[in-house]
C-alpha cells in the first residue's frame, strides 16, 4: 500500500463497528451537520470560504455531510465522495482555519448530544482533520531533518 493510500484510507470513514447509541440516527446526525453548517455560514473567517465554495443551493451539501457523518458514525456507507482533493483546492486555507472548524464542531457536537456522544464525533473529526491537513500542509522540504539538527 502507498503512503498516499494510506492517507485516504484514514481520511474516508473507517470499517470499524458502528456506534450504537440511543438518539444516535440520521435524524440526529443531520441536526448537528444543519447546526453546525448554520454557525460556520456564520463565522468570519470560515463563512466567506465556504459562501464562495458553495455558490448555490446549500441542500446537496448538507445531504453530502449528513451521509459523511453516517458512514463515520453509524457505518451507513451512504458516504462514496473524495474528501482530500475537495480540500486540495482550497488554496486559502490555513492549519488556523482548521482550528476554528473544530471548535464550532465541538460546541455544536457537545450542544446536541450527551457527552460521551459527543466525544465520539469530536474525536473522529479530529482524526480526519488532522488527515486532511498532512494531505494539505505537509511538505517534506519543511520536515525537521533526521537526527533532529
Ligand atoms: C478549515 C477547515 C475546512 C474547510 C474550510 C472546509 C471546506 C470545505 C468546502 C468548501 C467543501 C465543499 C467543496 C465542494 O463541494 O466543492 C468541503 C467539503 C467537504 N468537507 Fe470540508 N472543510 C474543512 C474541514 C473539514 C473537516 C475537518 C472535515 C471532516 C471531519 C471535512 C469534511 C468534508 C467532506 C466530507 C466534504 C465533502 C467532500 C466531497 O465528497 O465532495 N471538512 N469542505
Amino acid at each position: 500500500m502507498t503512503s498516499k493510500s494510506v492517507l485516504l484510507d484514514r481520511v474516508r470513514p473507517s470499517p470499524e463497528q458502528p456506534l450504537a447509541r440511543p438518539g444516535v440516527d440520521r435524524t440526529s446526525i443531520g441536526a448537528l451537520v444543519r447546526e453546525f453548517y448554520s454557525r460556520v455560514r456564520k463565522n468570519e473567517r470560515l463563512g466567506p470560504i465556504f459562501a464562495r465554495e458553495i455558490t448555490g443551493d446549500w441542500e446537496p451539501h448538507l445531504e453530502k455531510m449528513t451521509d459523511f457523518w453516517c458512514s463515520v458514525i453509524l457505518k451507513s456507507g451512504d458516504y462514496h465522495g473524495r474528501p482530500v482533493p475537495a480540500h486540495l483546492k482550497l488554496e486559502d486555507v490555513t492549519e488556523a482555519d482548521f482550528e476554528i472548524w473544530l471548535a464550532l464542531f465541538r460546541d455544536t457536537a457537545a450542544e446536541l448530544f450527551v457527552p460521551e456522544t459527543a466525544a465520539v464525533f469530536i474525536e473522529r473529526a479530529e482524526r480526519i482533520a488532522a488527515s486532511l491537513k498532512l494531505a494539505m500542509f505537509f511538505r517534506l522540504d519543511r520536515a525537521a531533518p533526521a537526527g533532529g539538527q
